[in-house]
């Protein structure tokens, strides 16, 4: 293809690819698979290797995130980035509303009422149409420029849709995290025992705020435009409701629960009613935003300093609370984790009573600084377990000693090692507590998942002492169950025949169920993808692990490490004896034409980001590393490399530019 048909098939692939980022993010109503539109983004990414000049900040293949910068400029705002007054009853969102009728001296007021997004405000400014800037409000008046950040979040035309494009025109909107997204993250987090996000808006503003906006890609965020704040060579519509159409004519998500209120009595009514669906959303909101549809009338009214008199915040009750700390316990997790949990004075948050709230690890505590007998804030996200927010110092009180991890564990007794940010109970299965998160875990739904074996038959079992392994499990008989309350012949026939038949397990199922540390279910579908058989499994070397695309350093290592343990081994070799058959898996592992080589980038690539080069180079088996040394195959070096290149200098490892690379992944 020459330069002249590269360019047509760019544009056409570029206005392609953001329709169906359109209907796919906006409408939710895609048109091709996801695999036809990875081939369009590839095809578009090949291109604009090939032909580097037609390359464009607008183009969809920047969504991936730009390599980190060293720290978020400050750019001031078009226009100030007011914020509203919030208001939590009736009476004062009534008292609202009578102040609007007398300053504009009149009782016909149509007001448009909208959720309230609880993320982040943004302002977004394009010119001609294309995105050339975003920063988060600050204090209003400056913000942080996070412009490759917002990028990566489909729901932001990276160029508007649409003709007669305003010359300027700055856009506000909410940075969310849709509550899935929350949760996955933050089981993502735990399972690599990083401290959980409270809040969805905590986790939108750490991920906007990213220096690095490759993880800012990683994480889906999504912007709901409500406001336009300034425009230049364009018409401002006339009411807010014509405003949000506009909006979402040139592509950007707005958001469908909204109405019109002719009485302040149907805005209480639809905020009542919005209070109920609160939960059945797919993203948090706090309340309703209830503003005058006319900008005339608006405009009549003005702002104060910081807040316009034509709008309020009317506030959903708060899912934050504030009570005392009773005690702190130490929690034991199946892996040995030990986990302070703050027991709590109990208080209604939102509708649910709550008496207890996790604190994460021993640092945590000391950070927050937590103590018995403390005042603070909890808050309750979505159904996730409730954080404690702060402390909040009362005057002249007479605090507690700070709290310490205990030496030992508090059920088992064994020691308590330290790793990382966290304290481990060393005591394995022979700590009945492990033992029974252990099994709860090894019978969950994404492990062996069997019916019948909850929480409360696993204590039961442990304390009874018939079982002091998994293996035991499969020792049980009807007699045995029938010693525990609560089982009957039949209930006692179910778990015996249900545990007969977890019997055969896929190896990905097994591989999850046996608790290893940083396996959680997805690690565990990648490695029996990777080796196929749970031998093959058990026999990978640390270094061959970290060569599998997307295992890190910590899953390697607790992986081979957990194997090479011998009473792993002996348990293997147990259940195998006991009838436990792991069913291999498929595998799906291309060539690997690049295993046990290991690569390190220094310097700036041209055609290729950082993370694509690193990504093929896993694909096919390799590894790629951050630092030198001797074991390492290959220094990749573009432009402006410094220090690595000369230490594989000194070490004599092999040097290849960033064309011989391509050409020796078969990337030209
Ligand atoms: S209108 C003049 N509409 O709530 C103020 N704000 O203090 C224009 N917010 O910081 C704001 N959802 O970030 C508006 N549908 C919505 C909103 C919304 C969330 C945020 C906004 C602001 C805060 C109010």
């Amino acid at each position: 293809m020459n330069r002249t048909d590269a360019k047509k098939r760019v544009a056409k692939l570029r206005e392609e690819i953001s329709r169906h980022d359109h209907l796919y993010h906006v409408l939710d109503r895609p048109e091709i698979s996801d695999a036809e539109y990875d081939r369009l983004l590839r095809e578009l990414a090949a291109l604009e290797a090939a032909y580097p000049d037609l390359a464009t900040p607008d183009s969809p293949t920047r969504r991936v995130g730009a390599p980190p910068r060293d720290d978020l400029p400050k750019v001031p705002h078009v226009k100030p980035m007011l914020s509203l007054e919030s208001v939590t009853d009736e009476a004062d969102a009534r008292e609202f509303d009578r102040r609007v009728r007398k300053g504009l001296e009149t009782d016909e007021v149509l007001y448009a009422v909208e959720p309230k997004f609880d993320g982040l405000s943004v302002e977004l400014v394009y010119e001609d149409g294309v995105l050339a800037r975003a920063a988060t409000r600050g204090d209003g008046a400056t913000g942080e420029e996070v412009t490759p950040n917002i990028r990566t979040i489909r729901t932001v035309p990276l160029r508007l849709r649409g003709a007669r494009l305003p010359r300027t025109v700055a856009i506000r909107g909410e940075a969310i995290m849709p509550l899935e997204a929350f949760r996955k993250l933050n089981r993502w987090m735990t399972e690599r025992e990083q401290p959980a996000f409270a809040n969805p808006r905590n986790a939108a503003a750490g991920s906007l705020r990213q220096l690095d906006s490759r993880i800012t890609a990683g994480r889906p965020l999504a912007f709901y435009a409500y406001e336009i704040m300034a425009i230049e060579g364009g018409d401002a519509p006339a009411t807010h409701g014509a405003e949000l159409e506009l909006l979402s004519s040139w592509g950007l998500l707005v958001d469908a629960h909204r109405t019109t209120c002719r009485a302040i009595d149907e805005a209480i009514a639809f905020h009542a009613s919005l209070a109920v669906k609160r939960d059945s959303l797919p993203f948090e909101i706090d309340g309703v935003v209830v503003q005058i549809d006319d900008k005339t009338a608006r405009g009549r009214l003005g702002v104060r300093s910081r807040s316009p008199r034509w709008a309020i915040a009317f506030k959903f009750e708060a899912r934050k609370e504030i009570t005392i700390v009773e005690d702190i316990v130490v929690q034991v997790g199946r892996t040995g984790k030990l986990t302070p949990v703050a027991l709590l004075r109990p208080v209604d948050v939102g509708g649910v009573t709550v008496s207890r709230a996790t604190l994460h690890n021993a640092g945590e505590v000391a950070k927050k600084d937590i103590r018995v007998g403390d005042t603070v804030r909890i808050e309750r996200a979505g159904d996730v377990i409730p954080a404690i927010v702060e402390r909040i110092p009362r005057k002249g009180e007479k605090r507690r000693g700070a709290f310490r991890m205990p030496d030992a564990c508090p059920v088992c007794g064994a020691r308590v090692a330290e790793d990382g940010a966290y304290h481990f109970c060393t005591g394995g299965p022979s700590c009945p507590m492990q033992l029974r998160r252990g099994i709860e875990h090894y019978a969950s739904k994404g492990a062996l998942d069997v019916d019948g074996l909850g929480a409360k038959t696993v204590a039961a079992m442990v304390e009874r002492g018939l079982v002091r392994s998994i293996a035991d499990l499969y020792r049980l008989d009807e007699a045995a169950l029938l010693e525990l309350d609560g089982f009957a012949e039949k209930s006692a026939a179910n778990l015996v025949s249900a545990l007969r038949a977890a019997k055969q397990v896929p190896l990905e199922r097994f591989l999850y169920a046996l608790g290893i540390r940083n396996v959680g279910e997805h690690v565990a579908s990648l490695l029996a993808g990777h080796y196929g058989t749970l031998d093959a499994v058990m026999e990978a070397a640390e270094d061959d692990l970290l060569e599998i695309h997307e295992i890190g350093p910590e899953a390697a290592s607790s992986v081979s490490g957990f194997f090479a343990e011998k009473r792993t081994r002996a348990l293997v070799a147990e259940l195998r004896s006991l009838g436990v058959d792991v069913l291999p898996a498929p595998r799906r592992a291309g060539p690997r034409p690049l295993a046990g080589k290991t690569f390190v980038f220094t310097g700036t690539l041209e055609e290729l980001s950082r993370d694509e080069a690193e990504r093929l180079v896993k694909s096919l088996g390799g590894r790629a590393a951050s630092s030198v040394s001797a074991k390492t195959s290959y220094v990749v070096a573009g432009v402006e490399a410094g220090s690595k290149l000369e230490k594989a200098r000194r070490l004599g490892v092999t040097i290849l530019s960033e064309k011989e690379f391509r050409k020796l992944v078969g990337n030209n």
